[in-house]
């Protein structure tokens, strides 16, 4: 099954809970761009605002941390409320000890996942795949909404799935109705969506369309 989830970052971030409100009876996770203005060169939103988007709905996070030193903050995030529906992701690159972050995270209860940034090879992960929930693919350089999606990363989705039939595979950047059938024919099974979603008049209708 295809499950998509809608990323608030291309949502009115002033209108958070409404936000998630609208694709409620569409989407299967809500989509959490955590950023440090470090890890990448952009700043975002972090545990408390994690906390308040879990308090107003009930639909599963899929929270991706792109912050440099994931180990020291999940704590935080764990904290504000996810539970085993809900994914916690941080990136490869970011982490010295993905092992011990991801053992961390499955121990408290919660789905880890892995995200690899656009230039980070299959053969450099690989290891930690059988660890994780979650492997997301980023199929655009990490940091802002609304970029050109890159296909060419869709070898690692294809790669990832012939040798892990049951990990989810996200794929997050340049999502679209066009981009989406592509990824999910090379294997991919969580569609990460900002721009092709919150940026249309009915999100809503924008992930049937997605979906379809
Ligand atoms: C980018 C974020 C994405 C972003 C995708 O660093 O990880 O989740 O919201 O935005 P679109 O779908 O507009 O490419
Ligand atoms: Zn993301």
């Amino acid at each position: 099954m295809i499950r998509i989830s809608p990323s608030l970052l291309s949502a009115d971030l002033a209108r958070l809970a409404e936000a998630v409100d609208i694709v409620a009876d569409e989407a299967h996770y809500i989509h959490c761009d955590i950023m440090d203005g470090h890890f990448v060169p952009n700043l975002t939103f972090g545990a408390p605002v994690v906390a308040a988007i879990k308090r107003a709905s009930a639909i599963p996070l899929d929270v991706h941390l792109m912050i440099e030193s994931p180990g020291k903050w999940i704590d935080d995030y764990i904290k504000a409320g996810l539970d085993e529906k809900d994914f916690l992701t941080f990136h490869y690159e970011a982490e010295p000890d993905s092992e011990e972050v991801i053992k961390r995270i499955r121990d408290s209860g919660v789905r880890p996942g892995i995200a690899i940034k656009p230039k980070t090879e299959y053969e450099q992960f690989e290891y930690l795949i059988k660890l994780v929930d979650q492997v997301l693919i980023m199929t655009v350089e990490p940091g802002f909404g609304g970029q050109e999606f890159m296909q060419d990363k869709l070898i690692k989705v294809k790669k990832i799935r012939q040798a892990f039939p049951s990990v989810v595979i996200g794929v997050d950047g340049g999502i679209d109705i066009n981009t989406a059938s592509v990824a999910v024919q090379a294997g991919a099974d969580l569609l990460v969506a900002g721009t092709a979603i919150y940026g249309q008049p009915d999100p809503g209708v924008a992930i049937k369309n997605i979906l379809r």
